[in-house]
């Protein structure tokens, strides 16, 4: 019998990605969607003939005891969230809503319906936030510096919690970021590598961003889900922290998106305060020797090739509404 799986988010980028995993191997997936007054599965479309989706919302209970009820999922893995940091600060009761709270009531409906479902919490390096020790691993503290940081916390302990109070196969992957060419254009990635395309082929002359000295550990998506999905195949639930163990800034990111196409980032990239935080992360780096030595996993792709592939497939998308190019 095929095992059953069951991702919230599979409209996003990481569900997108783990959807393909899934039914690579086997799995029936079922997709929760959210209402929408727009069709949102364009990262789903090439796979939408073998998946169910099914209606459901983080903010309301209900929905979530009814999809587990009707497709009786053995995993579940909560992708779901408001999961932009700057919409976090205007949006903070909301982030809060769907980000943490959504967490207790996916979880809460998992204990009503079948507490033998493996259940896998999709939380954040932005935990750290302004870090404590460098890099970063499982049992360092956490010091969130927005909204989105502090309701991921909250998802993590409640995701703890309900492992050690009810004895749920409850695993909360500590994720750093990672991108792809699905990733949303308002984060820093992709809207660089789209802004590269898009000066490239002549469609716009600058591209304005916020603070450039901003380090990340930048991983590729295709690489994390795989993961996710090893972290529930294990007897136990854990926390793991997923990362590449290198860290770039911002400005590095630009000079080699730009270098890919011939351009000096200097000429285009312009600072705006509109892309600064109220509060920022400076420094995210990773060590990810337990997910290494537990799970067999580490990072396939380098952040060189990472950029020169979200650069490459933005000219592809962009390039027959280019003029000619510079
Ligand atoms: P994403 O592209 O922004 O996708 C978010 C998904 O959540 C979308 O499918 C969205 O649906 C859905 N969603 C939002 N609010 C919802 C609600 N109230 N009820 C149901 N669904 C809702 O995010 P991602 O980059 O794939 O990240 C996946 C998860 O990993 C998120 O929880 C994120 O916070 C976390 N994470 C991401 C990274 C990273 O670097 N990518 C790192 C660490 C952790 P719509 O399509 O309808 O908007
Ligand atoms: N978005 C954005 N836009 N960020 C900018 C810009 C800009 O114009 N200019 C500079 N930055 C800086 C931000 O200030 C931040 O320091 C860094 O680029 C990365 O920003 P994002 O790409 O928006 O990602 P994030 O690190 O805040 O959050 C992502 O990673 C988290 C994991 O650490 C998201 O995917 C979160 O959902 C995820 O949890």
């Amino acid at each position: 019998m095929a095992r059953r799986a069951l991702i919230t988010g599979i409209t996003g980028q990481d569900g997108s990605y783990l959807a393909e995993l899934l039914l690579e191997k086997g799995y029936e997936v079922t997709g929760m969607v959210r209402r929408s007054s727009t069709v949102t599965f364009e990262r789903i479309s090439h796979i939408q003939d073998r998946l169910t989706l099914v209606p459901g919302d983080l903010l309301d209970e209900a929905s979530l005891i009814e999809v587990l009820r009707s497709h009786r999922p053995h995993e579940v893995y909560n992708l779901a969230a408001q999961s932009f940091v700057q919409t976090s600060f205007g949006q903070p009761v909301l982030t809060g809503e769907t980000t943490a709270l959504g967490v207790t009531r996916l979880l809460d409906a998992i204990r009503l319906v079948d507490p033998d479902i493996r259940f896998y919490q999709a939380s954040s390096s932005e935990m750290f936030g302004k870090v404590v020790e460098v890099p970063q691993n499982e049992r360092t503290p956490f010091y969130p510096r927005s909204p989105y940081g502090v309701a991921k916390v909250y998802g993590h302990w409640i995701t703890v919690n309900y492992r050690e109070s009810y004895q749920l196969h409850a695993t909360s992957g500590i994720l750093f970021n990672h991108e792809s060419s699905r990733r949303g254009l308002e984060f820093v990635t992709r809207k660089i590598s789209h802004g590269v395309a898009r000066i490239k082929l002549g469609l716009d002359d600058e591209l304005r961003l916020g603070n450039l000295e901003a380090q990340r550990d930048w991983g590729y998506a295709g690489d994390y889900v795989e993961a996710m999905w090893l972290m529930l195949q294990q007897d136990a639930a854990d926390d793991y922290v997923i990362a590449t163990g290198e860290t770039h800034s911002v400005r590095e990111f630009c000079e080699l998106a730009f270098g890919h196409v011939g351009l000096d980032y200097e000429d285009f990239v312009v600072q705006d305060e509109r892309f600064f935080r109220p509060a920022e992360v400076d420094l995210l780096v990773g060590d990810a020797s337990k997910a290494r030595a537990v799970l067999g996993w580490k990072p396939k792709t380098s952040f060189e090739e990472l950029v020169h592939l979200m650069v490459d497939a933005d000219l592809a998308l962009l390039s027959d509404r280019g003029r000619p190019g510079r």
